[in-house]
C-alpha cells in the first residue's frame, strides 16, 4: 500500500517526504482554504516540486463542460496532478471524457461500493472512499474499501482505491488489510504511525544502560 499525505500544508508535504515514505498528496479545497497561500496553481506546483508521485487537486465546477475545462487546465499545470472530480453524473461524464484523453483523475467524495465501481467504469485513475466520514454517520466505511478493492480485482479493473478521510492509526491497518491501493493520510496520523510509548521507554533505557559503562 503506498500511502499519499492529505494536506496542502507545504512544511509538512517537505517533512514527509524527506522521511521517505510518501508516494503522493491529496488535497481538496477545505484542505487549501486552510493554507496562507491564496493562489491555488503556485500551491500545487510547489507540492508538485517536493512529491515526484500523484499530486490531486479537486475541480470546483459542478457541470460536466465547466468540469472538463477546469480538469484540462489543472492537468496542464503539472505532468503529476490528478483532477478530482466528485461522485456526480456530471462526474462521471467528465471521467469518461477524461480518461479518453489520458488526464489521470480521482473520482471524490465517494461513500458507496456502486459509485466506487461507476468511476472505475468510466475510467477513473483512482477512486477514494472516504472511510471516517462513513464511520462519523455510524457505517463501517472501511467496508467500501474492501468491496470496491474485491470488485475491481475480480473484474481486473485498472482503478486504483485510495482509502481516504482516515482518521487514526488503526485506519491505516485496516486499510492495508483491505487491500487498498493508497492509503491518503493526515499529518497527525502519519506521525503517530511512527511513535510508539515503548520505542520511546526502549530508546532512552538504552542510552542510559550505555551511559552508565561510559561513565564506570
Ligand atoms: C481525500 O482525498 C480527502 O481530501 C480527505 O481524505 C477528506 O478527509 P476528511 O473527511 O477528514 O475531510
Amino acid at each position: 500500500m503506498r500511502i499519499f499525505l492529505d494536506t496542502a500544508n507545504i512544511d509538512h508535504i517537505r517533512h514527509a517526504a524527506k522521511l521517505g515514505i510518501i508516494s503522493g498528496v491529496t488535497t481538496n479545497p477545505s484542505l487549501v482554504a486552510r493554507e496562507e497561500s491564496a493562489d491555488f496553481k503556485a500551491a500545487i506546483l510547489e507540492i508538485c516540486s517536493i512529491v515526484g508521485g500523484p499530486v490531486s487537486a479537486e475541480v470546483l465546477s459542478l457541470d460536466a463542460e465547466a468540469m472538463i475545462e477546469e480538469a484540462r487546465q489543472l492537468s496542464s499545470w503539472h505532468e503529476n496532478v490528478v483532477v478530482k472530480i466528485p461522485v456526480s453524473e456530471a462526474g462521471l461524464e467528465a471521467i469518461s471524457v477524461l480518461s479518453r484523453e489520458n488526464i489521470k483523475t480521482n473520482f471524490t467524495l465517494c461513500f458507496s461500493a456502486n459509485q466506487a465501481l461507476l468511476g472505475a467504469l468510466a475510467g477513473a485513475t483512482y477512486v477514494s472512499p472516504f472511510v471516517g466520514r462513513l464511520d462519523d454517520i455510524g457505517h463501517q466505511g472501511m467496508e467500501v474499501v474492501k468491496d470496491a478493492v474485491e470488485i475491481f480485482e475480480y473484474y481486473d479493473l485498472p482503478t486504483q482505491v485510495i482509502a481516504a478521510s482516515l482518521r487514526h492509526p488503526l485506519h491505516m491497518v485496516s486499510a492495508a488489510k483491505a487491500g487498498a491501493h493508497v492509503a491518503t493520510v493526515p499529518y497527525n496520523v502519519l506521525m503517530q504511525m511512527i511513535r510508539h510509548p515503548l520505542t520511546d521507554i526502549g530508546i532512552s533505557r538504552f542510552a542510559e544502560d550505555w551511559r552508565k559503562v561510559i561513565e564506570k
